[in-house]
């Protein structure tokens, strides 16, 4: 490094990453690309491991495992009290009234707030750090939960310094998945053999509470603060000055919190969010209204188990009742039976149900849930609609008790009931659904991106016998095609093309896309940056697996096995001879020659001097094709300066700065590389 020590670039880089992870995950304002991030990133994450010396704890690499004290029993400085329930907006106004008795001739003003269904917990900050983080617990005790807590990007590690800056700042607020992504969490359990979780209250529960903090950073956790616990070295008058100094700290406030000069303010406010519920990203199951004076709240006091200054109006329940028509059974990517109940069209909430998963076959049992039977059914967010209770009293005996099967109800093969879990799977690698769901996958979005693969496709190419694994995909010929239904010679062809297009994709969708249980999008691209291979993950230690940083135990067993099984060594095998990329793109040289597409995708690029073959304003145009940038002027964040015929001043600044240089030459032969990939 020429012009500044590793040290300042650490600084400047965790200085900058912060800046960006606000934006993205505070604001929800992104300034730069994911894949600019990730840039930044990589190069703090590569000083870093060249001189350890430098990582800082509060450092944005730091956010996943190397924590001690997990689970430990801590007392909270400040008791987390509970909030007195009401289910009716107009009840708030006994609770007005009560205000207005303790504190007589006074105005009272009142903050209006959502009540996030998530998990409480407590966040404590020592100058600015972030020092531990616990759940809620008992309110007095709750559980030291720092590593998990680290790795929720909306969480800071760091606050911004405000003036003046309270030395010790405990905050409490809720963490939350977004409801949209309870369904595939719960689909991955399920898969996984693990129970589902009930709500997206319970995922965040069990997301905060895992042993093994890599895969908690994979759960799509979130939070909003709503209180302050303790505090030193600050002052404030209201709870509408405390949250904007914690906003302006960098921490992350619900937006739709109201200020109201009286408490008819407040129940409009609860009669619109029960109307509008239903909108919101999360599940919130109420409102919380809490007296904005802080002086006045002290006055007010609070009773052994909640405040007497705050209350909640909680959302009535999203139920409906309907009757099972009947269960069918559904077979997972991973042979997975899943059952799911048919039921009388009913709505729930705005929406016509018709499906309810049942999950399980333990869930069936505890729940006693049979055909015919009518049922209390909840919808929570936009998740599948599950099953509350049963009303037995409706029963007339002609009701039928459903139990999985003991063969796979698509191959027929004897399913396995193991001890170890509650899953019922069927475990013939050659069975004709979880074939279909796997190839499903492989064709999927984030794995090979295969256009024109869809279900019904799939279902006529495993039907038809042209397809036992993905690697068939590829030995696939317009002749066989032609035979299938609805299938023309000019579809045959464009199908052909598509799988043929999508060959060239990166190492880590051809790792994701073999659908190894815990092994996402991210992991996957954490194995292979690492590893540098496909070949290289296959043949690892689950040792080795473990030690890259962000990987934690299970997945890591998880790939383990996967690689071990002769199937899967034959399919990896089949693929590589197909010609899929089983290895990294090289890395970028600074002297320029022969790289991919991926060589311009999110760089920054400045032009300078004449090109002898196309204008700039083509070459700008070029760089932009392949997902490059171009801009006017070097800085120490330009990836590389493109030099032609007497190039002016651009030239010795971008060598001042240690950027990149590339002859046109380097430039066209990186064009042709990157369009012959794209
Ligand atoms: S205020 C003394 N505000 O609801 C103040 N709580 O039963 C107590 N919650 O444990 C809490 N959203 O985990 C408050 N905007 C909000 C909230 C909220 C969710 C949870 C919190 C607490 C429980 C109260």
């Amino acid at each position: 490094m020429t012009n500044q020590s590793t040290q300042e670039r650490v600084e400047a880089l965790s200085q900058k990453l912060r800046y960006h992870q606000h934006k993205y995950y505070i604001e929800d304002q992104p300034e730069i690309s994911d894949r600019e991030f990730d840039e930044l990133m990589k190069e703090l994450e590569r000083l870093e491991a060249e001189q350890p010396e430098l990582i800082r704890p509060d450092s944005p690499t730091q956010r996943v495992g190397g924590e001690v004290a997990f689970g430990t029993r801590v007392r909270h400085r400040q008791g987390m009290l509970s909030l007195d329930n009401t289910y009716k907006p107009e009840e708030l106004y006994g609770f007005d009234q009560r205000i207005r008795r303790a504190l007589p001739d006074q105005e009272v003003e009142y903050v209006a707030e959502l009540k996030i269904d998530g998990l409480g917990v407590a966040l404590l900050y020592e100058d600015g750090l972030l020092v531990r983080g616990a759940t809620r617990g008992d309110g007095e005790y709750g559980e030291d939960m720092t590593a998990n807590l680290r790795t929720i990007r909306s969480i800071p590690l760091r606050l911004t310094s405000i003036q003046p800056m309270p030395t010790v700042l405990e905050v409490r607020g809720e963490v939350f998945i977004p409801k949209d992504r309870l369904d595939e969490i719960n689909r991955q359990r399920t898969e996984n053999g693990d129970a589902p979780f009930a709500n997206a209250r319970n995922a965040a529960a069990g997301s905060v509470r895992l042993h093994d903090s890599s895969i908690t950073a994979s759960r799509p956790l979130d939070i909003f603060i709503y209180a302050l616990g303790d505090v030193e070295g600050i002052e404030f008058t209201t709870h509408t000055e405390v949250f904007s100094s914690l906003a302006a700290m960098g921490l992350k406030l619900n937006p739709h919190t109201e200020v109201f000069p009286s408490i008819e303010g407040v129940i409009e406010y609860c009669h619109r969010w029960t109307a509008q519920r239903e909108s919101l990203p999360y599940d919130a199951d109420g409102v919380v209204v809490k007296v904005n004076s802080i002086a006045q709240q002290i006055e007010l006091g609070a009773t052994a188990k909640s405040p007497r200054w705050a209350i909640s109006c909680k959302f009535p329940a999203r139920r409906g009742i309907t009757k099972i028509r009947s269960i069918e059974v559904q077979v997972g990517r991973t042979g997975v039976l899943t059952p799911v109940a048919i039921l009388e069209p009913v709505q729930v909430a705005g929406a016509t149900i018709t499906h309810a998963t049942l999950h399980n076959e333990q869930e069936l049992i505890r729940k006693d849930i049979r055909v015919g039977d009518t049922i209390v059914l909840e919808r929570s967010g936009d998740v599948i609609p599950k099953i509350v209770s049963v009303l037995t009293e409706k029963r007339d005996g002609t009701e039928t008790i459903f139990r999985l099967p003991d063969r796979c109800p698509t191959c027929n093969e004897p399913v396995e009931r193991s001890t170890r879990e509650v899953a019922v799977r069927c475990v013939n690698s050659a069975c004709p659904m979880q074939l279909k769901r796997r190839i499903a996958h492989f064709a999927s979005r984030g794995a090979l991106n295969i256009d024109g693969l869809g279900p019904a496709l799939i279902e006529q190419l495993v039907d038809a016998e042209l397809v036992r694994d993905v690697a068939d995909l590829y030995t696939l010929k317009s002749e066989d095609l032609v035979e299938l239904e609805r299938m023309g010679e000019k579809s045959a062809d464009n199908l052909i093309r598509s799988i043929e297009a999508n060959k060239g994709a990166p190492a880590a969708k051809v790792l994701f896309g073999f659908g190894i249980f815990h092994v996402g999008e991210n992991v996957a691209e954490l194995l292979i940056d690492h590893f540098r291979s496909i070949d290289a993950v296959a043949s690892a230690h689950v040792e080795e697996i473990e030690g890259i940083h962000g990987i934690g135990p299970q997945i890591a067993e998880s790939v383990s096995k996967f690689f071990g099984q002769p199937t899967n060594q034959n399919l990896l095998k089949r693929l590589k001879a197909a010609g899929l990329q089983f290895g990294r793109a090289p890395e970028q040289k600074s002297s320029g020659t022969s790289e991919s597409a991926r060589f311009f995708t999110g760089k920054t690029f400045v032009l300078t001097g004449t090109l002898s073959t196309m204008t700039r304003s083509e070459a700008a145009a070029k760089i932009k094709a392949l997902g490059g940038k171009v801009v006017s002027s070097v800085s120490k964040s330009t990836d590389a300066l493109i030099v032609g015929d007497s190039p002016g001043r651009k030239y010795n600044r971008a060598q001042q700065l240690d950027v990149s240089i590339l002859t046109e030459e380097a430039f066209i032969s990186q064009l042709q590389e990157g369009n012959k990939e794209t």
